[in-house]
C-alpha cells in the first residue's frame, strides 16, 4: 500500500493505471476510520482493479473552527486498518498541497438540496464538501467513488455535483454501518461519555419507530411522537427530525405513494452532534 502526500505523485500513478485501462475506486474520508468507512473501502477493493482512499480533514467544510480543531486524527491506526482492506494507495495531503494559500470554497448550486436539513444548520458546509470532492475527482478521475448513506444529503449532493460537472464517475451509495446497539458508526462517537453512549441508541430506536408508524400515522403525528421521545430524555437534545423526499430532500406533510421517503434526524449529546437517517419504504 502506497502512502502519498503530493498531487504530482498521485497523477503520475493515475496516468499509468489509465494507460493500462485499469478501473479505479475512490473512497474519500477524513480519517479516524471505523468499520463504517472500512465497509466502503472493502466494496471498492472488490469492484475495482485499484483502490484509493483519501484521508484529509477538509478545513472548508467546517463552519466552526472549534470542530475542525477537535476533529480526531489517528493516522497510524488508520493506515494499519487500511492495509487489511486491500487498499492500494492512501492519499493524505497537507492543506497547503490542496488549497495552496487560499483556503476557500467554490460556490455551487445543488438545485436546492443544499438548503435543506444539514444546510440550515451548517453554514457553507456543502460548498466545502463539493470543493474538496471535486478536487479529488479531478486529481484521481476514478471509475467509481464510494460514499455512505450515513450522510445521505451529502451523497445526493455529490450525485448532483457529478452530474452537473459532467464527471464520468459512478457514485456508489453504501448502507449505514451500525454498532450492535443500533448507533450509527461515526468518528464522533469516540467523544461520547459513557452516559451519552448509553442513551445514543435511542436515535436509531426513534427512526425505527417512524418506519412502523409511517404505515398508519400522519406525518404530524409521527413528528410529534419523535419530539415527545426526546423531550423525556435528559441527555439527548433533538435538533431536527424530518420526513423528506429522497430525491429533493424536501420535508413533507403528506405522503405521495409514487415517491420514496426517508426520515432524517440530528441530535446533540452535550456538544457532540449526531446524525442518522432511515428509508421509510
Ligand atoms: P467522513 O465523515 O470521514 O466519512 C467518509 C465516508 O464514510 C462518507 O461517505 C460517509 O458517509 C461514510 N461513513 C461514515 N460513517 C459511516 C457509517 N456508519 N456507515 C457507512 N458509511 C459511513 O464524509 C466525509 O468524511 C467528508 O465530508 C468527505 C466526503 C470525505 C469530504 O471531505
Amino acid at each position: 500500500m502506497k502512502i502519498i502526500t503530493k498531487i504530482e505523485e498521485v497523477t503520475s500513478i493515475i496516468s499509468s493505471l489509465k494507460s493500462l485501462k485499469k478501473t479505479i475506486g475512490l473512497t474519500p474520508t477524513m480519517g479516524a476510520l471505523h468499520k463504517g468507512h472500512l465497509s466502503l473501502i472493502k466494496k471498492s477493493t472488490q469492484e475495482n482493479d485499484f483502490s484509493i482512499v483519501t484521508i484529509f480533514v477538509n478545513p472548508t467544510q467546517f463552519d466552526k473552527k472549534e470542530d475542525l480543531d477537535n476533529y480526531p486524527t489517528t493516522l497510524e491506526e488508520d493506515l494499519f486498518l487500511l492495509k487489511k482492506t486491500g487498499c492500494d494507495l492512501v492519499f493524505t495531503p497537507q492543506s497547503s498541497e490542496i488549497y495552496q494559500n487560499k483556503v476557500d470554497s467554490e460556490s455551487f448550486s445543488f438545485d436546492g438540496l443544499e438548503y435543506e436539513m444539514e444546510g440550515k444548520h451548517r453554514q457553507n458546509h456543502f460548498d466545502g464538501v463539493g470543493t474538496i470532492v471535486k478536487k479529488f475527482f479531478e486529481i484521481i478521475s476514478p471509475t467509481k467513488a464510494y460514499f455512505g448513506e450515513k450522510d445521505f444529503q451529502q451523497l445526493q449532493i455529490i450525485r448532483k455535483m457529478t452530474h452537473k460537472e459532467n464527471f464520468d464517475i459512478e457514485i456508489i451509495g453504501c448502507p449505514i454501518f451500525r454498532e450492535k446497539d443500533g448507533l450509527a458508526m461515526s468518528s464522533r462517537n469516540t467523544r461520547l461519555t459513557e452516559n451519552q453512549k448509553k442513551e445514543a441508541p435511542l436515535i436509531y430506536k426513534a427512526l425505527k419507530n417512524s418506519v412502523i408508524n409511517f404505515q398508519t400515522k400522519s406525518i404530524t403525528e409521527i413528528n410529534n411522537g419523535i419530539k415527545q421521545i426526546f423531550e423525556k430524555n435528559d441527555i439527548l437534545d433533538l435538533e431536527y427530525f424530518e420526513i423528506a423526499d429522497e430525491k429533493t430532500l424536501q420535508s413533507i406533510t403528506k405522503k405521495d405513494n409514487s415517491k420514496n421517503y426517508r426520515a432524517f434526524i440530528a441530535v446533540y449529546a452535550g456538544k457532540i452532534r449526531l446524525i442518522d437517517n432511515i428509508s421509510l419504504q
